[in-house]
């Protein structure tokens, strides 16, 4: 490793000390943590496992290892070989298939109180274009979202959690699901059971935007809801020399596509963001035909649900009424049943407070930012509408690598040094939340 992890102790004003696992363990540091337990000597111990060479090269290992074979939503069968092989490896108990590749493994006394702990596992359709040694060995496929990295650290975490297994009080679900690209994995992941007795869930994104070895989030509202339509709007075709014997579905659409425009700037409060925006449009394939239809799609995104719903209806009315002024009909869909409406991810207050002493403590509290809101959308947030959550986004960005480039970019890499950071968090969240719900 060649940056240091640091361990905050909270004692009851604060105060600050550090350490650096990987040269100069300091076992003797026992003291009370915010909950009035002894705590500092596990996160001490969770740290130096995560951090020690053995267990980092493991990491990388097993990063790239799914790195090389990324599978898209639902086949993902590969991915959950590999989750299982370690699993059983670790000697951890879980159950399989769930959502199909899905994977839910459990840690600790088999008793409540139970906290969830989340890896999405898909990849996308995306050829990668940076050249290394461990480059997708699939042809248009690539872990372009980091998910090889997020299934990595919670494997990170089990290990973890597995060795310090006799000191839980409760039980970790470890939730390793499908398709989040899809925005559907969650839900049948909830749909099959994975929720079944947690009471809270903590997942993490990795993030271009800031530096390896800081992590960020916010509570309260932190990435948008989101929606997505398309809309069929009919006319009559004809020659485009005759408009006048033809009912025109491209100035229908286009009129659409216009006072789309208005519901945002128009309707809603400038303070409260949202977002409508077209970003298809289809019609005709010859400079002299009006066509018969034209189809127009897009997305729309909202940090409350009861907005997201407000601009669904209102998307619905505006499209049919101007394809009603043209002359045509429209049928609109919301794809719910292939991209069903995502909610916002809404970090819960005391989920966030746990999850923030947690990861201050591992990075520093100079590395722990407070994250703006995100118009981007997360299918983390199904689960956080059933129960309180919170998620964390941890930094990848190192320019000496190149890992500098967005989600979902051919050149999207990461600085591995984060994974054992994330195992680590993630381990010491399930850790402290466990005994914080015990007192
Ligand atoms: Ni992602």
């Amino acid at each position: 490793m060649d940056h240091l992890f640091y361990l905050h102790l909270f004692l009851l004003f604060f105060n600050l000390i550090s350490f650096s696992s990987s040269s100069n363990p300091k076992s003797s540091i026992v003291t009370l943590g915010n909950y009035g337990y002894p705590s500092s000597s596990i996160k001490e111990e969770i740290i130096r496992v995560a951090n020690a060479t053995e267990n980092v090269e493991w990491l990388k290992r097993i990063r790239r290892e799914i790195h090389e074979y990324p599978e898209l939503g639902y086949e993902e069968f590969r991915t959950s070989a590999v989750i299982r092989r370690e699993l059983d490896r670790m000697g951890i108990g879980y159950r399989w298939p769930v959502a199909g590749t899905g994977v839910v493994a459990t840690i600790g006394s088999g008793s409540p109180p139970f906290v969830a702990l989340r890896a999405d596992m898909d990849a996308l359709p995306i050829q990668e274009l940076v050249e290394w040694e461990h480059k997708s060995k699939i042809d248009g496929k690539m872990h372009a979202c980091g998910h090889d990295a997020h299934v990595t650290m919670l494997l990170g975490a089990a290990k973890i959690l597995q060795e310090f297994r006799d000191t839980l009080q409760g039980t970790v679900v470890l939730i390793f699901q499908p398709a989040e690209e899809l925005g559907s994995g969650a839900l049948r992941m909830m749909e099959e059971g994975a929720l079944e007795n947690v009471e809270a869930i903590f997942g993490m994104h990795v993030v271009h935007r800031y530096g390896i070895g800081t992590v960020a989030s916010r509570p309260g509202e932190f990435l948008a809801g989101c929606g997505s339509f398309k809309a069929e709007i009919k006319g009559k075709g004809g020659h485009a020399a005759s408009p006048q014997e033809s009912i025109d579905p491209v100035l229908a659409a286009s009129a659409s596509v216009v006072s789309l425009q208005h519901i945002v700037s128009r309707e809603t409060d400038p303070l409260q963001s949202q977002v409508v925006s077209v970003s298809s449009f289809q019609a005709g394939g010859a400079f002299n035909v009006i066509p018969d239809s034209a189809v127009i799609g897009g997305t729309f995104r909202a940090f409350n649900k009861q907005k997201l719903d407000l601009l669904k209806q209102r998307i619905q009315q505006v499209i049919t009424g101007q394809a009603t002024v043209h002359r045509c009909s429209a049928t609109i869909a919301f794809h719910e049943e292939d991209h069903p409406l995502l909610p916002p991810t809404v970090n819960n207050e005391r989920i966030f407070g746990i999850m923030h002493n947690v990861a201050t403590e591992i990075v520093g509290e100079k590395n722990t930012h407070t994250a703006p809101c995100i118009m981007g959308s997360e299918d983390f947030a199904f689960y956080m509408d059933k129960i309180p959550g919170s998620f964390l986004l941890i930094g990848t960005r190192n320019e000496r690598l190149g890992s500098v480039y967005p989600p979902h970019s051919p050149y999207f890499t990461i600085d591995e040094d984060a994974l054992p950071i994330g195992a680590a968090i993630h381990a010491a969240f399930a850790h402290t939340y466990l005994i914080s719900s015990t007192q």
